[in-house]
């Protein structure tokens, strides 16, 4: 490995300044480390500069503080090139054939590629499908004439950001690391450990990057399973929610999951299709876990809409032209604004006023029961309502 003799500039260039970025910029200025922030917005990379978050897991008091710690927001790609190490958390969303749509991830390597001085560490975060490291990133770093783990490390660590979560950060969640050689490995490994307190290495990038698709995966997985229970229950007339209660008393080999309208957020209804994008393209079959969990989680929405048909007629109402209040429209829990909630008297006044109130997500600002008594049928799809003649849970 060739190795610089001059001191850079920075410790580390964070690439993408979103969900994933932002938080690793914040856990690298706090562990000392000076730190720059590359995005291609100047909208954001003004605000952050002004102490301004757009996130919700930071405030902007949060932001201010790391600017005043040295952290440089900037949209000058030139800092590339005056850094030890470079992280890149670019987004991947989904392109129109279902599989990862790679453009930023292409784009912001082929900046960092113009940019590249020897000795770098190069870490790619974005969740994407296995082989992107090597296959995609690496021949376009290497046409700067550099090759990787012989001129600059090249490695894979998946984002693990949980946003609301407020017992797990990334200082206690463990991080794991996979290089394109062991030298790569060590050297972000070393890198991480500056601020995380458990790394853990895989032999290789592809490892590294199937873990994380794995963990969603999982989770998507499981997520179908008590929603397919949860038409069935319903039918039989059994309460899943108190099915799963007394189900995850086991202290080993459960893991409780439970019903929904439908999987929301970036990882769960995104990543297991690049699993699946993957398999299908490069070996012909399907992963069928995979994609019979896609299709149960996709049809929830339908049968949530079912479900208050089915409430509605109860009262003698159709779906069409009734009153239809859906209280908790974000796709996880408690996260996001709640200063702008309606006070309670409103929120009762709307409940009363609608022919049906659904629960979509569970917020602290709602009482559950109460509004369900202010409502004239309550569906409850998060198992949150005490059920009675008028209230039910999915
Ligand atoms: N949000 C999560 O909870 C979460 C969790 C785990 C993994 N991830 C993964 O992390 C990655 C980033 O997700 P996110 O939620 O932080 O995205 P985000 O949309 O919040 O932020 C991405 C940022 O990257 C910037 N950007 C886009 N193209 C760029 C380019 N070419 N150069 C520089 N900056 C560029 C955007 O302006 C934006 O500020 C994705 O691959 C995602 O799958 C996200």
């Amino acid at each position: 490995m060739a190795t610089t003799v001059t001191r850079r500039r920075y410790d580390v260039v964070v690439v993408g300044l979103g969900y994933v970025g932002l938080p690793l910029a914040q856990a690298a200025v706090h562990s000392g480390l000076v730190v720059a922030g590359l995005d291609t917005s100047a909208a954001t990379v003004a605000d952050l500069a002004a102490g301004r978050s757009h996130i919700d897991d930071l405030s902007d008091d949060d932001v201010a503080k790391m600017v005043v710690s040295g952290f440089d927001p900037t949209t000058d790609a030139t800092c590339l090139a005056d850094t030890s190490t470079v992280v890149v958390c670019v987004p991947t969303p989904l392109s129109p054939d279902g599989g990862p749509d790679l453009a930023a991830v292409r784009a912001s390597v082929t900046t960092l590629a113009e940019h590249l001085v020897p000795g770098t560490l190069v870490v790619l975060e974005s969740t994407t499908y296995p082989g992107t490291t090597d296959e995609v990133v690496r021949p376009i770093l290497e046409t700067s004439g550099l090759r990787a783990g012989v001129d600059f490390h090249l490695a894979f660590s998946p984002e693990r950001i949980d946003p609301g979560n407020a017992v797990y950060g990334i200082r206690n969640t463990p991080k794991v690391v996979g290089g394109h050689t062991p030298a790569c490995t060590e050297a972000a490994s070393s890198f991480y450990a500056l601020f995380v307190d458990t790394v853990v290495p895989t032999r290789g990038t592809r490892e590294a990057e199937t873990a994380k698709l794995l963990e969603n995966t999982y989770r998507h997985i499981n997520i179908a399973l008590v929603n397919e229970m949860a038409r069935f229950c319903h039918d039989l007339d059994i309460d899943l929610w108190e099915v799963i209660e007394a189900a995850r008393t086991k202290p080993f080999g459960f893991q409780a999951f439970y019903p929904g309208p439908g999987v929301g957020g970036h990882c769960i209804p995104i990543d297991p299709n690049y699993l699946s994008h993957n398999v299908r393209t490069r070996l012909g079959y399907p992963f069928r876990f995979v994609e019979l969990a896609q299709e149960i989680n996709a049809a929830m929405p339908a049968y949530v809409v079912r479900r208050v048909q089915d409430a509605l007629n109860e009262d003698g109402r159709a779906l069409r032209g009734a009153k239809v209040l859906l209280l908790g429209v974000t796709y996880k829990a408690y996260i996001a604004d709640q200063r702008e909630s309606p006070a309670v008297p409103d929120l009762r006044a709307a409940v009363a006023d609608a022919d049906i109130v659904v629960l979509l997500q569970h917020h602290r600002a709602y009482d559950v029961d109460d509004l369900a008594d202010w409502a004239r049928r309550f569906l409850d799809t998060r198992g949150v309502v005490t059920p009675s003649s008028h209230a039910e849970r999915l």
